[in-house]
């Protein structure tokens, strides 16, 4: 069976705090879009798969299910490039496995079992647009947004990896209590307005004090034209809004001739 795993950018991101448990406390809005990798599951009697990745989420997936299954992963999402990459095929084992074993668990019951081994599984696994929060565990669809046109976004990775724990290690959380930056970005969405002076992310500013290259990249997408430019969830690939497709494909193809990747996307529901 062969399934697309869609990769994620984080519209907002808040981050509010330390919890006991060592993870920190997150108020995010992460948005499905259509880069993807894609993922062949095949029932078989033990957990193979063809990534190679030493902690390799997909096979921790198919475990989570107590199933057998040969997969194997064409890769096109950056890797450590804050997209969710390896969470999304660990989402799409999870979806895809579910149905070829007619396991008949729902959504949000797959998801509720990937967040025992990545923290971005739950939302990817839901998809389109979804309010997360908890380290990750606590999600819900908005399903209000699913009729709306797609917004497109020309995605650019600086080619640094970014340490997912190093880039939290640096953060100082944030004292706010309520949610407005959440309820802006939602009404502005649900309305049709721009979004581009909503975006936000707390991960941002450490996440460039580790790496400037973070930093030159969001400049050369501004200059280019995009609208609203932001971090991707702890980086390293950041994205500009777009008008429409031909722009952003026009902006992609400039950041490439200047040696980054760089792809035009949109986003997408599941
Ligand atoms: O859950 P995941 O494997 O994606 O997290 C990688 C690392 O990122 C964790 O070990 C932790 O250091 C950091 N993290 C965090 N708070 C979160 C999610 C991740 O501190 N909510």
């Amino acid at each position: 069976m062969k399934i697309n795993a869609y990769a994620k950018v984080n519209l907002t991101l808040e981050v509010l705090g330390k919890r006991a448990d060592g993870y920190h406390a997150l108020r995010s809005l992460v948005a499905m879009i259509s880069l993807h990798d894609e993922i062949e599951v095949e029932k078989a009697s033990g957990v193979t798969s063809d990534t190679g990745y030493p902690d390799d989420l997909c096979i921790k997936a198919a475990k989570l299910l107590n199933v057998g299954a040969k997969i194997s992963v064409k890769k096109s999402i950056p890797v450590g490039g804050g997209l969710g990459g390896g969470s999304a095929d660990a989402a799409a084992v999870l979806l895809a496995l579910n149905e070829l074993y007619d396991l008949k668990k729902t959504r949000e019951e797959l998801a509720e079992l990937g967040a025992k081994i990545g923290s971005d599984i739950p939302a990817l696994v839901l998809g389109g647009f979804v309010i997360m929060e908890g380290r990750g565990e606590i999600v819900s669809r908005v399903k209000e947004l699913d009729e709306k046109p797609p917004k497109y976004l020309v995605l650019v990775n600086p080619g640094v990896f970014c340490s997912t724990k190093e880039v939290y290690a640096n953060c100082t959380p944030s004292l706010r209590e309520g949610g407005e930056i959440l309820y802006n970005i939602l009404t502005h969405l649900k309305s049709g307005d721009k979004i581009s002076s909503n975006l936000m992310n707390d991960l941002e500013m450490p996440a460039k004090k580790l790496h400037p290259e973070i930093a030159q990249a969001m400049k050369e997408l501004e200059e280019a034209g995009c609208e609203g430019v932001l971090m991707s969830g702890s980086g390293s690939t950041v994205f500009g809004l777009v008008s429409s497709e031909n722009k952003g494909r026009e902006i992609a193809s400039r950041m490439n001739s200047k040696g980054y990747w760089s792809e035009c996307v949109h986003t997408i529901v599941r």
